[in-house]
């Protein structure tokens, strides 16, 4: 089984690419299962709700995790109650709107798919760790395969997961931090893992936004509003290849595309 999971969709660039060439990519890839991380994808920030209802109408993405960004655009918030393909990190207080986790059936599989939010430079949230293993009591006896997206700044914490959840997630990947890690590797009890997956949307600036608003918010050390970037697009994510019995990963395939 092979589990495809693209990084955070940046703007309109990042949202045209999902929204016109998810299917082709789906196939290209061979994925059974596609899963995108949508939390830039409005602006760079949070998801407005007729973007939300363009990706939730491209039916060849199963399901959007997201991150620190995801309510970003208030009139998101509708939505994500009432949609079971969008998840929000599960870490968050539980009052914030919409849900961490979801179980969804391929065929005769069941995946769980968990959304989580690092916390060492980020919010101080509810311990990711500790929400993890909950998580994991309630959904593993109906689940084949269970998958994390860990949406974190910082590497040791995303690696120190990855050996947390090993041999219970069948994958772990990070995100937010939009550069694809080169550390792809099968952990000991059989999770596939992969630091950041990367994101989808502008390739020429700086994670997404105009580079030379970026560059001179450091030089003059303020900070004016972020525009999202011009130029070439980039996608970024990873195949996470399951065994078709007893789900361990078997293999990880980097996706790492530049489009003009
Ligand atoms: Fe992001
Ligand atoms: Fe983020």
């Amino acid at each position: 089984m092979r589990i495809l999971a693209l990084g955070d969709v940046f703007g309109r660039p990042g949202r045209n690419l999902i929204i016109s060439k998810a299917g082709e990519i789906r196939a290209r890839y061979r994925a059974d299962f596609l899963i995108v991380n949508c939390e830039n994808a409005s602006g760079g920030s949070g998801v407005s709700s007729v973007n939300a209802n363009e990706l939730l109408a491209v039916s060849s993405v199963d399901v959007y995790t997201s991150g620190n960004h995801i309510w970003d655009k208030k009139d998101l918030n509708n939505i994500i109650q009432q949609t079971d393909r969008i998840l929000r990190p599960a870490n968050y207080p539980s009052p914030c709107p919409g849900r961490g986790w979801g179980v969804y059936r391929l065929g005769g599989v069941r995946i769980g798919v968990v959304n989580l939010s690092g916390t060492a430079f980020m919010e101080s949230l509810n311990n990711p760790f500790l929400a993890f293993d909950e998580i994991y009591e309630k959904i593993h006896p109906s689940c084949d395969a269970i998958v994390v997206d860990f949406h974190a700044e910082a590497t040791s914490e995303k690696i120190a997961f990855g050996y947390h959840a090993d041999g219970r997630a069948n994958v772990v990947y990070g995100t937010h931090t939009h550069v694809q890690t080169n550390d792809a590797r099968i952990l000991e009890r059989g999770t596939g893992y992969l630091t950041d997956i990367g994101m989808t949307g502008p390739y020429d600036g700086v994670i997404g936004v105009d580079r030379e608003i970026i560059v001179k918010n450091y030089i003059t050390q303020r900070r004016s509003r972020y525009e999202t970037a011009q130029g070439r697009t980039q996608l970024n994510g990873a195949v996470f290849v399951l065994d078709e019995k007893d789900f361990r990963c078997t293999g990880i395939e980097l996706v790492r595309e530049i489009y003009d």
